[in-house]
């Protein structure tokens, strides 16, 4: 009996498999009913004594390798023919993710914030959709006074009375800081502001502004011209930068601020009418009547306010021509950013 378990071990070693067929084939010889693994299985069972056990034994060792090599055969001819079923075309282009970017106006308005934050300004929000007194009336805009036509409001019929607006201005925020927080305040208000223009390539009805306010004891224009210094340094690089008075009804005195590009290029001297010199925002000392609107006391504290235009500043830093290509959403725009 052992030499007959010798012998078949032998002959399944040596059974090649060289193909599919031939696990068919190497299956029905050895492992199936009426093969051979099984017929020595049959004769087992006739024998008994000491003997046995061993026989046994063998058996089972002589099985269990038969098995193994039947189980390989199939894995390997199995992963082949899957290989070449599957092959992978390495030249098709690859299915790239798309992911976004920042807008440009938000690139801007976080440069801005950024260089602000270094000298201790934090960020403030507020609702767009604003009632008269924190945009107009607490600012010193009175009731029917021609100062409102500076803006061109678009009013919302929320209420009866009629009081709300878009805000055409985020000053409406520092209202809302100075009637909740006692000073010192240095914060920016960044955010969307309405107003009803005529939409061309140069202005639209809504755009973005970036205001900011600095309340404490003693605060001077000095101390305003300084702040401007310092941002237009680290934004545009070293410029000159000129005053000119001007006028808002809650600063007093009020002035807007330019920076000179000169006219050497052609860009420039579009950009500047000829002359050179570019507006940039307008700025002032916050009037102590607009301070006591806000229950902030004049004697002691003063402030200045300055407010600025992101998308300008953001066409000209990209060289955009027509201020609505950045509110169209089209991503072969605005994957440039
Ligand atoms: N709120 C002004 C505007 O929208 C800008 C400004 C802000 C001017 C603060 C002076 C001080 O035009």
């Amino acid at each position: 009996m052992i030499e007959k378990i010798e012998e078949l071990k032998n002959k399944a070693k040596g059974f090649s498999i060289s193909s599919k067929e031939h696990i068919e084939e190497f299956r029905l010889k050895f492992l199936s009913k009426k093969g051979e693994l099984n017929d020595l299985f049959d004769a087992f069972k006739l024998i008994a004594g000491a003997e046995k056990k061993e026989i046994g034994k063998q058996l089972n060792i002589l099985r269990q390798s038969i098995e193994i090599k039947y189980n390989e055969a199939k894995d390997k001819f199995h992963s082949d023919s899957k290989e070449t079923k599957e092959k992978l075309d390495i030249s098709l282009p690859v299915n790239s993710y798309k992911i976004g970017s920042v807008h440009p106006i938000s690139i801007v308005k976080n440069q801005i914030i950024s260089i602000f934050e270094h000298i201790g300004f934090s960020v403030e929000n507020g609702p767009e959709i604003e009632d008269d007194w924190h945009n107009f009336s607490a600012l010193n805009f009175p009731q029917n006074h021609p100062a409102r036509d500076m803006q061109d409001t678009f009013f919302v019929d929320k209420e009866p009375s009629g009081n709300y607006a878009l805000r055409t201005h985020t000053s409406s925020v520092q209202v809302r800081l100075m009637e909740t927080t006692k000073p010192p305040i240095r914060a920016l208000m960044p955010g969307r502001v309405y107003r009803n223009e005529a939409v061309s390539s140069r202005s639209n009805c809504f755009f973005h502004q970036i205001e900011g306010l600095y309340i404490d004891e003693k605060v001077s224009f000095s101390d305003l011209k300084q702040t401007l210094y310092y941002f237009v340094s680290q934004f545009f690089g070293e410029r000159e930068i000129r005053f000119r008075p001007s006028y808002f009804p809650f600063t007093e005195p009020s002035a807007e601020m330019d920076i000179f590009l000169g006219t050497e290029t052609e860009e420039d001297y579009r950009l500047t009418k000829g002359t050179g010199w570019l507006e940039i925002l307008g700025c002032g000392m916050v009037d102590p009547q607009v301070l006591l609107n806000c229950k902030i006391d004049p004697d002691k504290y003063s402030g200045f306010a300055f407010g600025m235009g992101i998308d300008r500043i953001t066409m000209l830093k990209y060289g955009i021509k027509d201020i609505r290509q950045m509110f169209e959403n089209d991503v072969r725009f605005l994957s440039q950013f």
